[in-house]
């Protein structure tokens, strides 16, 4: 049985200077997770918050924190993150030399832990984490900014990972980001993805189009994996 489709906005898209509402707004609207995308000016050529605001927003929803850990390096940090709230705590390879390492470390602080694959990087950046990892981040955009354009070749490598995910027989989430909308959700859910990130499209309209936009995201993915499976 497959798992559920999740949808999980990236609060990247949302208006910083009300973070905390808009956490609690787009919870509200029919986020399964709040995705979180933590950079810091090195791994990315962005910045945008650390363990203190993630530890703020707690208080604004009790949705899981999805942290997706743009930072090098990421060991030192990931416990921060953990401590201020993340539920689920993605790296990337290239953040550190010791991926393996800092994935049992995430593990056995208690939480999930998912490794990301950027669109230069090959499937086989996970064969060897597979028995560790909870979740695989595939991104269709290069990391570092909202609003970029969907990169189509990556829905191939989604249909890899799903390949492993399966040949693993474990519980192990497959995720999507980067320039999902409704017009590219049903393409990744019929590759097998089970989490779509989204910003741009979640917060295009404001608030008064979050629970829309959510709601047209998951019908596009739940139609693209049904006609996948039929
Ligand atoms: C990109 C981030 C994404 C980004 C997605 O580095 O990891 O989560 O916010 O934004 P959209 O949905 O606008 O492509
Ligand atoms: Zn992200």
């Amino acid at each position: 049985m497959a798992n559920d489709i999740l949808i999980a906005p990236s609060l990247l898209a949302a208006d910083f200077a009300n973070l905390g509402a808009d956490a609690a707004a787009v919870a509200d609207a029919g986020a399964d997770w709040l995705h979180l995308d933590v950079m810091d000016g090195r791994f990315v050529p962005n910045i945008t918050f650390g363990p203190m605001v993630v530890k703020a927003l707690r208080k604004h929803s009790d949705k899981p924190f999805d942290a997706h850990l743009m930072i090098e390096p990421v060991d030192m940090f990931a416990p921060e993150f953990i401590q201020a709230g993340a539920d689920w705590v993605t790296i990337h390879p290239e953040s550190g030399a010791h991926a393996h390492r800092s994935i049992g470390h995430i593990k056995s602080l208690g939480k999930k832990a998912g490794i990301a694959l950027n669109p230069g990087t090959p499937v086989e950046a996970i064969d060897n984490v597979m028995d560790m990892v909870d979740l695989v981040l595939v991104m269709t955009v290069n990391p570092g900014f909202g609003g970029q354009s969907f990169i189509q070749s990556q829905v191939a490598k989604i249909a890899a990972v799903h390949e492993r995910i399966k040949g693993s027989g474990r519980d192990v989430r497959l995720e999507v980001d980067g320039g999902v909308t409704p017009a590219t959700a049903g393409a990744v859910a019929a590759a097998g993805a089970d989490v779509l990130v989204a910003g741009t499209a979640v917060f295009k309209d404001g608030r008064d189009g979050l629970a829309r936009n959510i709601q047209a995201i998951r019908d596009a993915a739940e139609a693209g994996r049904a006609d996948a499976a039929a």
